[in-house]
């Protein structure tokens, strides 16, 4: 253990964290993205490099520095992250922090769309594949930990556990993006960790103390096993 460093309870773990938005191409210079920073995904990743554990953080395109004592894989699309994702395995706990897009543009054009007269352009979409959710179902390469994001308005807890239960994760950290709340994009969280038998509402504070106050419970769910 370094000097200066503190307790290091995921000595030996490896985690894998995915932050950030994803860009999904209509063509060599357009994508469909998200206002998604990265702060929290990246917050997560420091901390838990903090505590001692290996990081492997697949982050799509943001404005953020690489964190100090991850690797750090850098993609684009969902279908990127999800090969990078898969790649990293095995870990023993996956925190998938990302706003994947959920659609893509089902046929993306090898050459600029051009106005040619006819009008705009119709996009289809097709929907990206659910990392979080391929993760949690992976059988015998499924983390054995797996925490996932909700970013709900309205029934926040309602909507965060059907949702747990839907994609088959462990825990799913929700919270309330309602207009006002300042969330998406802030410095600030108010979050509530869902588990299988219940919920702690914590109360709001910087995405650093939110991304502490994860790891340290990780650490913990290790420590009781
Ligand atoms: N997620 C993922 N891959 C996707 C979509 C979502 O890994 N293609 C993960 C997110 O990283 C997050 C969790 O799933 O941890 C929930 O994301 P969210 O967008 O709230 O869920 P969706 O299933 O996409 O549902 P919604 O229709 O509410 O967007
Ligand atoms: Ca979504």
């Amino acid at each position: 253990q370094a000097e200066g460093e503190g307790p290091q309870p995921l000595a030996g773990r490896h985690a894998l964290v995915t932050s950030g938005p994803t860009h999904e191409p209509i063509d060599p210079v357009r994508y469909i993205a998200n206002r998604s920073s990265g702060k929290q995904g990246h917050a997560i990743a420091a901390a838990l490099a903090r505590l001692g554990a290996a990081v492997t953080l697949v982050s799509g395109p943001t404005r953020q520095p690489d964190p100090a004592g991850c690797r750090v894989v850098h993609v684009e699309t969902a279908r990127e992250m999800l090969a990078a994702c898969e790649a990293a395995l095995p870990a023993d706990v996956a925190v998938c922090a990302a706003a994947v897009a959920d659609w893509r543009v089902a046929a993306e054009a090898d050459r600029k769309l051009k106005k040619d007269g006819s009008g705009p352009p119709a996009l289809a979409l097709t929907e990206n594949p659910d990392i979080l959710a391929t993760l949690s179902q992976a059988g015998p390469r499924r983390p054995a930990l797996v925490v996932g994001f909700a970013a709900e308005t309205g029934d926040v807890l309602a909507y965060a556990a059907a949702k747990r239960a839907r994609k088959g994760c462990d825990w799913i950290v929700a919270n309330d993006v309602s207009p006002g709340t300042g969330t998406f994009g802030g410095s600030d969280n108010t979050v509530h960790l869902i588990r299988a038998d219940g919920s702690d509402s914590w109360p709001t504070m910087s995405k650093e103390a939110v991304a502490a106050r994860l790891a340290e419970a990780i650490a913990g769910q290790f420590e009781r096993r």
